[in-house]
């Protein structure tokens, strides 16, 4: 994944102080690189009989809807409050910078389905844990998770109290 490491851009101070943003978008804009990037997230989930992909608002959206199409199963989206029509559940988490909160369609996904939780950037954790709360609150089966980076100093992977696996493209 040497692709990813080249293509991801490190802006100090953005956007609060002290956080060190990893900026995707030269790696998005590599057709090559992109297309290796979602193959190589989607390999460790093929024949799993995933049925949908659950993509966290914003960033995570870019990937796991490319992700959905790879893995042929659905896309289902984890969006900030607000976003979605109702009847939705929601889910507040504190972030590396700030408090926010996802929210999902009540009938997006089945009870019993086997879900994929995606998301660009695993820092603290605080996202994909209530990505996670989400899905199970309705009923369906978190098969795992996938992150493009994970930034390992931050310890998000603590917060992932789940038995299903969670992998990380590429870590720093
Ligand atoms: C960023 C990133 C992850 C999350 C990781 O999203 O895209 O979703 O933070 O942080 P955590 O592991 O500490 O929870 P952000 O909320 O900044 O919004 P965006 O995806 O809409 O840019
Ligand atoms: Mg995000």
């Amino acid at each position: 994944m040497q692709a990813i490491y080249d293509l991801v851009r490190d802006v100090p101070d953005f956007p609060r102080p002290g956080i060190m943003f990893k900026d995707i978008t030269p790696l998005l804009a590599d057709a090559n690189a992109f297309a290796e990037c979602i193959r190589a997230l989607c390999d460790p989930w093929r024949g799993k009989g995933i049925g949908a992909v659950c993509g966290i608002e914003s960033r995570g959206f870019i990937f796991g809807a490319a992700m959905a199409q790879s893995l042929n199963a659905g896309f289902v989206p984890l969006r900030k409050a607000g976003k979605l029509p109702p009847p939705v559940v929601g889910m507040d988490y504190g972030l590396e910078y700030g408090l926010d909160r996802l929210e999902i369609g009540t009938e997006a996904l089945k009870p019993g389905e086997r879900v994929l939780i995606v998301d660009d950037v695993l820092a603290t954790g605080g996202t994909l844990d209530a990505g996670r709360r989400l899905v199970e609150r309705l009923g369906a089966e978190v098969v795992g998770a996938s992150v493009a980076i994970e930034l390992r100093g931050l310890d998000g992977r603590a917060r992932w109290v789940s038995d299903a696996p969670l992998h990380a493209l590429v870590s720093y």
